[in-house]
């Protein structure tokens, strides 16, 4: 698989690779021993050694329906022989008519209108834009307040990061935008608030009904979440989550926006986390697996009264006040409806329910080793909680860093995963199979062994 139409010698030298600058790396770290891949087929990688790596993540929870997908891949050689940008400020295409009006068949309810964008960032900035904007010109000028939670991620610009509740990746750019607030995500197996499920009739959602009475209804424009959290370890909310957050958004004319940029396309089980949730946002925001990585590709669709607001002739001036050059982009359009194509007509979201619920047995069947405290997710978004003590749920100490040394192990015996000092996630291509499971179970298991050993436990 390698190509051979670069002078390989002069690129994997230093200097060269010097002059990148990757996501969140350390790139004298990196170069040291850097990760050059070459080829990508079904749920697998081939690096420059010619070392075949298992995409245990898809990518970073983009590649969806698999590497190397002809009927993707097809549709867009087409496309490219008929047109590949279309002027989108003036007109717009078919490929981009048909995409949005199957996306509006797949998304919840009444979710029947959609911008087309390019990034995960693209569609959380314009979400809130939005929210912001429905409330303006619907009598409500003086709503702007954003709510989000701490450990969410929504992406790197400005009005994203400002929504982020990572301080890793936000406090050196801090101050970020007035008018965000923060609550603790539904982290039930270790509550910040000390309470229990399901005694605690989901305190943490109900403190963003007691937050938006504090902070004054007529101020507040939108709360953010994402249904299931990654960062922080694959935060599964309880049923009652986010129905709750339904009823409360709705008691005080608030924007429930769900960021599904990493939720979406089949990876909880259902098209979107929402009906694996059954609840149904008023924006919904996605991206990654929207194309499977085949090209930059987001969106969000929303409901028909938010729609309905932003309908109108030019005298009307309600237009939605934002764009991006490549949104509705016909390339992107194509691959969109080729990847939308594959996931319903081979159910790739049944397909998630069941590799997902044997991947989560045999991750169950590891608490034996002693050092994993929970298993958690839904459909293929799957993550593992180490512990130095299940019984006490007592974390490793800071320095350890469990979840790094068994990532990196994976990752030399060739299995790419998400990993964190405290966790592990998983989220193989949909199409993974049994065997493939069992062989990134095999190389997980030989890494925390590997780990433990180094340990001297
Ligand atoms: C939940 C979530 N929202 C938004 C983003 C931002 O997407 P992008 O990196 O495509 O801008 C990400 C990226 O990882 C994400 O995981």
């Amino acid at each position: 698989m390698s190509d051979s139409v670069y002078d390989t010698k002069r690129l994997m030298q230093p200097d060269a690779l010097r002059r990148m600058v990757l996501d969140l790396r350390q790139m004298e770290t990196f170069i040291e021993d850097p990760l050059v891949i070459t080829g990508a087929d079904g749920v697998w990688y081939e690096d420059i050694n010619g070392k075949r790596i298992l995409d245990g993540i898809s990518g970073v929870f983009v590649v969806t329906v698999g590497h190397n997908n002809r009927r993707v891949i097809d549709a867009m050689k087409a496309q490219l022989d008929t047109m590949s940008f279309a002027p989108p400020l003036h007109a717009t295409n078919l490929a981009a008519i048909e995409l949005v009006n199957r996306l509006a068949d797949v998304t919840p309810d009444d979710l029947n209108t959609v911008k087309l964008l390019s990034g995960g960032s693209e569609a959380t900035e314009a979400a809130m834009k939005l929210a912001k904007q429905y409330h303006r010109q619907t009598g409500n000028p003086n709503k702007y307040k954003i709510i989000a939670r701490y450990q969410g991620y929504h992406g790197a610009t400005m009005g994203a990061l400002s929504a982020t509740g990572t301080p890793r990746r936000k406090t050196m750019f801090e101050p970020t935008l007035p008018g965000y607030l923060h609550v603790h995500p539904p982290t039930c197996y270790r509550c910040p608030y000390e309470k229990t499920y399901p005694e605690c009739d989901v305190f943490c959602a109900r403190t963003i009904d007691e937050m938006i009475q504090m902070e004054g209804p007529e101020t507040v424009a939108a709360v953010i979440v994402e249904p299931i959290g990654n960062t922080g370890g694959v935060i599964t909310p309880p049923d009652e989550y986010l129905p709750t957050l339904r009823r409360i958004c709705d008691e005080h004319d608030v924007l429930l926006i769900f960021d599904e940029i990493i939720t979406g396309f089949g990876r909880t089980g259902q098209m979107f986390a929402s009906q694996t949730f059954g609840t149904t946002p008023d924006i919904l925001c996605m991206g990654k697996g929207m194309s499977s990585g085949y090209i930059p590709l987001a969106g969000i669709a929303f409901r028909d009264r938010i729609g309905e607001a932003f309908l109108g002739r030019d005298e009307d001036e309600v237009e939605f006040s934002h764009g991006h050059t490549y949104g509705g982009n016909p390339l992107a359009s194509v691959a969109g409806l080729a990847c939308l194509g594959e996931i319903v007509e081979r159910d790739l979201p049944a397909r998630a329910r069941e590799m997902g619920a044997y991947l989560r047995e045999q991750l169950e069947g590891l608490k034996d080793l002693g050092i994993i405290g929970e298993v958690r997710g839904r459909g293929l978004m799957v993550g593992v909680e180490f512990v130095e003590d299940p019984e006490m749920k007592k974390p490793f100490g800071q320095d350890v860093k469990f979840g790094v040394q068994v990532g990196k192990a994976a990752l030399k015996k060739g299995l790419l995963t998400r990993f964190d000092p405290h966790w592990i996630a998983f989220a193989p291509p949909l199409i993974i199979t049994r065997e493939e499971i069992d062989i990134l179970m095999d190389i997980f298991t030989e890494s925390i062994k590997e780990t433990l050993k180094a340990m001297g436990r």
